[in-house]
């Protein structure tokens, strides 16, 4: 159990890898490793094309299922996207909104990713909604005026009762991928920032959202960032494309 009553939380994003195949063989390893975990929650996030492999693997498992984007509307005529109705019936509870790749790579505004946050809400998706600021950002220090604005933007129009099923991931962009981690007074600083403005937008409901680290989380830097007050758990990129390391990150968690 993490700080105060948040439970742990540690989250796979897949990113554009595993096919079905891939995907279905590497959940079922996670399952039998973490299919009765209860105290931490465990969530993987397959590309679409693997959902539904992956959604057949964890009947009755206590791993769950999350995308990693999705567009704002139940249907329509929206070529080549994926909406929160069709999630739900995959068995997804969890997508991942905002993530960096997806303001960089496909120039996702902050009132978009508002739109898909409102959406998922609305559809018992549980949005883990990804703020974080760029290396030149850090270095003018101007962080915490980058993911206010990403906050304000992202969770405009979310009510307090809505901010129940929120979860918000700290990547700094600088540690995605890179190998270069946060020290954990620095990502602790920022997610305290980060509960303070969630305060202020939701009251008490605040000490409940869980905030996650991610950005080249891994067992060995684990420990020490999930012992800072205000990090509840992490969101692993690389580390979740083997089951050995995804399963450590847990038992790490576990263990606190
Ligand atoms: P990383 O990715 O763990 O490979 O740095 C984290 C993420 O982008 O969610």
């Amino acid at each position: 159990m993490s700080q105060n009553t948040r439970k742990y939380l540690i989250a796979g994003n897949w990113k554009m890898n595993n096919t079905p195949s891939e995907g279905a063989e590497l959940v079922r390893e996670i399952n039998l490793a973490l299919g009765q975990e209860t105290s931490v929650g465990v969530v993987v996030c397959p590309p679409f094309t693997a959902l539904e492999a992956c959604a057949g693997e964890l009947s009755g498992s206590n791993v769950q299922l999350g995308a990693q984007n999705m567009y704002p509307k139940s249907e329509g005529a929206y070529t080549g996207e994926v909406s929160p109705v069709m999630l739900r019936a995959l068995f997804c509870t969890f997508v991942i909104l905002g993530h960096s790749e997806r303001r960089e790579y496909f120039a996702e505004s902050d009132s978009f990713i508002n739109e898909k946050v409102l959406a998922a809400i609305e559809s018992n998706l549980k949005p883990i909604l990804c703020v974080g600021e760029r290396l030149e950002e850090r270095e003018a220090g101007t962080t915490m005026e980058v993911i206010k604005k990403q906050l304000d933007g992202g969770l405009a129009g979310v009510t307090a009762e809505m901010a129940e099923s929120l979860i918000i991931a700290y990547e700094p962009v600088w540690a995605i991928g890179t190998g270069k981690t946060a020290t954990p007074e620095m990502a602790q600083e920022v997610h305290a920032a980060i509960r303070a403005d969630l305060a202020t937008k939701f009251g008490e409901t605040a000490s409940k959202i869980r905030i996650l680290y991610g950005g080249s989380m891994k067992p060995a830097n684990a420990s020490e960032l999930l012992d800072q007050p205000d990090i509840d758990g992490g969101l692993i990129g690389g580390a979740s494309l083997q089951s050995k390391p995804f399963v450590e990150l847990v038992k790490i968690a576990s263990n606190k």
